[in-house]
């Protein structure tokens, strides 16, 4: 058995070359302005980029690996990248004036995290979120199995809306409109898969495919549809299920969440990924035209993805609990609230520069501030955690959505699953007068978002945060 000396030793005459650096060189992924051709009859339309492109590079690690990013910004405002899903280092996760200061224009930033997941996730801005992820900045996180499911292909689809003027340029003014804000979000007019409107993605007849969806719209709950495809369902928001399921004919993906398919090709001309609005046709997000064949027989079954290294004991009996009411929004009766007092408050709101902690207000005052939508009694984020936990305690918070808008609600950091059961979720889509209740292990130190991913919705109070020490 050679042992470290004999290694030592044996390399002891390579020591006049360079010193190999064994940890792989962080990858540069540079925000700033550029152009994207959206398609349809579009001329080029100024976004902002990741590396020159709308949505940005899909980013490939392994399970269990590392993912070392420098982040460069280039772009005009303070920016930050957050790693949507992954359950990581606190100091990793990106948050402006929670987890770290912003990037200012010129800096840069470098992240450097470990990946215990494999599954699908994403990356985007957390500074004005609600203007820097509608301006083009947001790009997939793909973390691979070990032994990844047999698929010929591995297909990455980035459903998005944006919302253009007349001649096709980002509607800047209505940026920070109130009238988004206290209702839906800001929905978008000109929908994209990869960026582009109505992409032709050619497939071949009985070829497998992994589809990987992710939803990176600022505020549309996108109700999708597959046809010419069979498969199953077999993770959501990256986390496998226990069981690979069949696709219901209307997948309901909230801004945030993701889904991963397994299907096989079965139409003879084309398959088609639509969206589904009542009252409407379907409308096609994107065309797969098929040409050749992979095979001649579809593969046999699709098995269930191997199971991530989450904790497995929630243990309810015992569990922290707390009650985040949400409240307001148009429509929504009577709110009074505070302003948070925490310094991350003034950057959200609308950008009027109301200090926090201005003290109990009533909806009109707040809308003033720029605020529509409380938790918990409290617009915007709270000078101390609305929930502090020791690491490994389970926690459950229980969320009645006391508006009349639908929320997408994110937890950071962690995934979390009903108390009724269900799925592993890191985002969870609450309807107007119902109630979630979740529960999850406080699984890493430090101080973590809870927050509407209508990022509208967040910007006008709708988050807030808690501590694991
Ligand atoms: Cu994708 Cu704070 O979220
Ligand atoms: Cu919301």
């Amino acid at each position: 058995m050679p042992t470290r000396r004999h290694l030592l030793a044996a390399t002891a005459g390579l020591l006049a070359a360079p010193v190999p650096s064994f940890a792989a060189p962080a990858r540069v992924l540079r925000a700033a302005p550029g152009t994207a051709s959206l398609g349809g009859d579009l001329p080029e339309t100024d976004v902002w980029a990741y590396d020159g492109t709308a949505p940005g590079p899909v980013l490939r690690a392994k399970q269990g690996g590392r993912l070392r990013v420098r982040f460069e910004n280039a772009l005009p405002q303070p920016s930050s990248v957050h790693w949507h899903g992954i359950r990581i280092d606190n100091a990793m996760d990106g948050v402006s004036g929670l987890t770290q200061p912003p990037v200012a224009p010129g800096e840069s930033f470098d992240y450097d995290f470990h990946l215990p997941d494999a599954g699908t996730y994403w990356y985007h801005p957390h500074n004005r979120s609600w203007e820097q992820l509608a301006r083009g900045l947001s790009g997939a996180l793909i973390v691979e199995e070990a032994d990844p499911p047999q698929v010929d292909r591995d297909l990455v689809l980035v459903i998005d809306d944006w919302r253009l003027d007349e001649d096709g340029r980002i509607d800047e003014a209505s940026f920070g409109a109130m009238m988004d804000w206290s209702h839906a979000g800001r929905r978008g007019n000109w929908p994209t898969v990869n960026g582009r409107y109505r992409p032709e993605l050619p497939v071949k007849r009985n070829e497998r495919l992994r589809l990987r969806l992710i939803n990176t719209a600022n505020a549309t709950i996108m109700a999708l549809s597959l046809t010419g495809f069979d498969g199953r369902l077999v993770a959501l928001d990256g986390q496998p299920l226990a069981e690979a399921e069949p696709i219901t004919d209307i997948l309901t993906l909230a801004p945030a969440q993701r889904a991963d398919l397994i299907v096989d090709v079965t139409a003879e001309e084309s398959a088609r990924l639509d969206w589904i609005t009542p009252g409407a046709d379907p409308y096609p997000f994107a065309l797969f035209p098929v040409s050749g064949e992979a095979r001649d027989e579809p593969l046999g079954e699709i098995a269930p993805l191997s199971a991530n290294p989450l904790p497995t004991k929630l243990a309810l009996d015992n569990a922290l609990r707390a009650r985040l009411t949400m409240a307001g929004g148009a429509m929504g009766g009577a709110m009074d609230a505070y302003i948070g007092r925490h310094p991350m408050t003034a950057m959200m709101g609308n950008g009027k520069g109301i200090p926090a902690g201005t003290g109990r207000l009533g909806i009109r005052d707040l809308a003033d501030h720029g605020f529509a939508w409380s938790l918990a009694r409290i617009s915007g984020m709270p000078a101390d955690p609305v929930i502090t936990a020791k690491r490994g305690e389970t926690v459950v918070i229980s969320m009645p959505n006391d508006t009349a808008w639908p929320h997408a609600m994110h937890v950071h950091g962690h995934h979390f699953r009903e108390t009724k059961g269900g799925p592993w979720r890191d985002t969870i889509l609450i309807e107007r007068g119902e109630k979630a209740e979740i529960a999850f292990v406080a699984g890493n130190s430090g101080d973590w978002m809870i927050h509407c991913h209508m990022l509208e919705h967040q910007a006008a109070g709708m988050g807030t945060w808690f501590r694991v020490t």
